[in-house]
């Protein structure tokens, strides 16, 4: 056991299960979604691709992978003072974002019943994979004397309501850039075993399949419905979706530089690549990519970060309250200006190169 004084300043529901972090723009979201009009949705387009991703789904190759080995029996209490927070930080929000893929699947498994069967078994499958998921990371939590009240989180959480396309470009992105996380941490340590301080990163290459198969099932969903991607509308919601998925995890990792260091990563270069391969794949869907190898790409994303950084300085600061919200003002003008230079550069369209091999 720790002692208190070594714990990190977590705040507790009760004994050993944690506060859930405080939601912000930046934190991992729950959706929920219109279920009739997913209901109604005609799929027979791509019937046959929906189909053979069910068969993958019902084989479950990770049956049997989610399982804690002896490694994990020992303390970790090694992993101490501020890589230790930065370490359930890091636990909290996968869990997290798991869980909330393990809801929404859930429900629309449940909601498209008997409606859409395809659909809902697929739905219904990808929830027992997130559940494994969430489950997992929680266990690894209590490594370090935390946890989370899942019960607790579904209840507290607000739901962001997005229309079934919205959901679909949301939900598929936020499963092609897991894939791309898990394995580039996975690939490193592989090469850099001595980074590995922890036993989940091994878990991660069969896991991120999971993830890369959820995102399959996406893209056929979407192939189903052309409509979704083959007007101008769609270009633009492309490109505000792989934007905002794109900045909230630069704007997160950044900020938290010294975890991706604890493991031996440098956390700019991490994102860079796995910005670049996750546009790369969803080129392969959407009709637009975005232009990051543009340096202004990241240019505006830098003072995106300083932003942030003066934000926090401020909330920190000792400044009266009544004027804390008059000197963030022109730091949250600011990023809005960038995003919409960041969303206003040209992308690249590749309705031209559908069908590729990028
Ligand atoms: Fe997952
Ligand atoms: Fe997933």
């Amino acid at each position: 056991m720790v002692s208190s004084a070594e714990k990190p300043a977590f705040q507790e529901i009760r004994p050993g299960v944690k506060v859930p972090a405080k939601e912000t723009i930046l934190t991992p979201r729950f959706y929920t979604t219109d279920f009739d009009e997913m209901a109604e949705m005609d799929i027979s387009v791509n019937e046959d691709e929906l189909q053979a991703i069910l068969e993958e789904f019902r084989a479950d190759y990770n049956r049997h992978h989610f399982v804690r080995d002896e490694e994990f029996n020992q303390s970790w209490d090694h992993i101490d003072g501020e890589t230790r927070r930065l370490f359930v930080e890091f636990l909290e929000r996968s869990c997290t974002a798991e869980f909330s893929g393990f809801l929404l699947y859930k429900e629309l498994g449940r909601r498209l019943k008997g409606k859409s069967p395809v659909l809902a078994e697929c739905f219904n499958l990808m929830s027992r994979d997130e559940a494994r998921h969430a489950g997992f990371l929680n266990k690894a939590m209590s490594d370090f004397n935390l946890s989370l009240d899942l019960g607790f989180l579904t209840k507290s959480r607000s739901y962001t309501f997005f229309k079934p396309k919205f959901i679909f470009y949301a939900t598929y992105l936020s499963e092609k850039i897991g894939y791309w996380r898990y394995i580039t941490i996975y690939r490193h340590l592989q090469k850099h075993p001595e980074d590995r301080v922890y036993p989940i990163f091994r878990f991660f290459e069969n896991w991120c399949q999971d993830e890369n198969r959820h995102g399959d099932f996406f893209d056929a969903i979407m192939k189903s419905q052309p409509q979704m991607l083959n007007d101008w509308k769609a270009k633009l919601w492309s490109r505000f979706f792989l934007l905002s998925v794109f900045a909230t995890m630069f704007l997160n990792d950044i900020q938290r530089s010294d975890f991706y260091a604890s493991i031996g990563l440098d956390a700019r270069e991490y994102d860079i690549y796995v910005i670049k391969k996750t546009n790369e794949t969803a080129g392969r869907v959407f009709p637009v990519m975005l232009d990051v190898d543009n340096p202004k790409f990241y240019e505006y994303l830098d003072i995106c970060i300083e932003n942030n950084k003066k934000l926090r300085e401020i909330d920190a600061s000792s400044s009266p309250k009544f004027l804390k919200p008059l000197q963030k003002l022109p730091h949250y003008l600011s990023n809005g200006v960038q995003f919409i230079k960041l969303y206003f550069m040209k992308p690249i369209d590749v309705t031209e190169m559908e069908g590729a091999v990028l």
